[in-house]
């Protein structure tokens, strides 16, 4: 990827071209660039707000790549870098190659995808088939889903960085279920990246995994900000408080992205949409202010009401 930050200015014009300036949400913050974190040990930080792209993948074969298109020109524009990926349909997954090529997209992003199957050489049989239909010689972040057979793949995640054809090697888990193996897994190995289930409707991980893996140097990758969408159903109608303008936030999305996003051991969030407005909304959450301690509890005690 490339590491020159995009700015908001830049972010304005690229809208402007694509004819998509009904897309930006506020001017308030058009002289920023998303803000970034540092990956543990590395000289290299990453906007703090990716996508999640499950859901706009698994819709090429009926929508074509127009709405994925315009959700990651629109992450891209906000000055965002990270598309979380899952190999699960060759089809879909090779016009999904087609567009992460494309000239504007190809050096701004930093792409991620998982081996979710057992067996050392399924899973490299996996990986080989993603950056063939990715047309990339290498993958940013090679990740073992819910540490599927994880014990098998470490060693040829290993090999693969050594042998630069993957830049990190991370694991993912996306429920509490699988925290305790994930502890037993980084007490052991030292992963570049974790990822992990966490938003204000589900705290789990702030008491031992998110602590632990700050303590272990260890990126972090977040999902489920929205608990895949339950997260709104459950809010229903009912409207933002006004003291969350205190932080910056006018929606229900913004409002658990904020509440997520000042956790230190944080590097990135992604969230999954294939509505480039949802896109840029969950972008601008990570421009202005922060709730503090104080404000991230009455955040936390709204929402256990609910
Ligand atoms: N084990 C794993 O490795 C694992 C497991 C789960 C997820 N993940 C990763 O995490 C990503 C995120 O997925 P998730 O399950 O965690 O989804 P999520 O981001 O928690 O929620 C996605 C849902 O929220 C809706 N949404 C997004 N932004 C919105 C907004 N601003 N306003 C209203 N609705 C909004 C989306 O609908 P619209 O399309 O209508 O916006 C979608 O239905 C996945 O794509 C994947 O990359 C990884």
């Amino acid at each position: 990827m490339n590491n020159g930050a995009p700015t908001r200015r830049d972010f304005l014009t690229a809208l402007s071209a694509l004819g998509l300036s009904g897309l930006m949400p506020s001017l308030s913050f058009a002289q920023q660039s998303m803000p970034q974190r540092q990956i543990p040990g590395a000289n290299e930080s990453l906007p703090i707000i990716g996508l999640g792209s499950t859901k706009p993948v698994s819709q090429i074969a009926n929508k074509g790549l127009g709405p994925i298109s315009e959700v990651l020109r629109t992450l891209v524009g906000h000055g965002g870098s990270v598309i979380d990926t899952w190999p699960r349909n060759a089809a879909n997954d090779a016009a999904l190659g087609q567009l992460l090529n494309q000239s504007e997209l190809r050096e701004a992003l930093f792409v991620t995808s998982k081996i979710d199957q057992a067996g050392k050489q399924a899973g490299i049989d996996q990986f080989r088939q993603t950056l063939s239909l990715y047309q990339r010689q290498t993958l940013d972040l090679l990740q073992v889903f819910n540490l599927t057979d994880v014990e098998t793949h470490w060693s040829s995640l290993e090999y693969l960085k050594a042998a630069g054809e993957v830049r990190y090697v991370g694991v993912t888990v996306s429920a509490a279920a699988l925290y305790e193996p994930l502890e037993r897994f980084i007490k052991k190995e030292k992963p570049d990246f974790a990822q992990v289930n966490y938003s204000i409707t589900e705290r789990e991980a702030e008491k031992r995994i998110l602590p632990m893996l700050m303590d272990r140097g260890i990126g972090v990758i977040i999902n489920r900000p929205f608990m895949n969408g339950e997260y709104f159903r459950r809010i229903g109608q009912r409207p933002v408080p006004n003291w969350a303008r205190e932080f910056d936030c006018d929606s229900w999305a913004q409002f658990s992205l904020k509440y997520i996003l000042p956790h230190p051991a944080i590097t990135c969030v992604l969230t999954e949409t294939s509505n480039p407005v949802h896109m840029a909304e969950n972008a601008t959450a990570a421009f202005g202010r922060m709730p503090d301690r104080d404000q991230r509890n009455r955040m936390k005690a709204v929402i256990d009401k609910i």
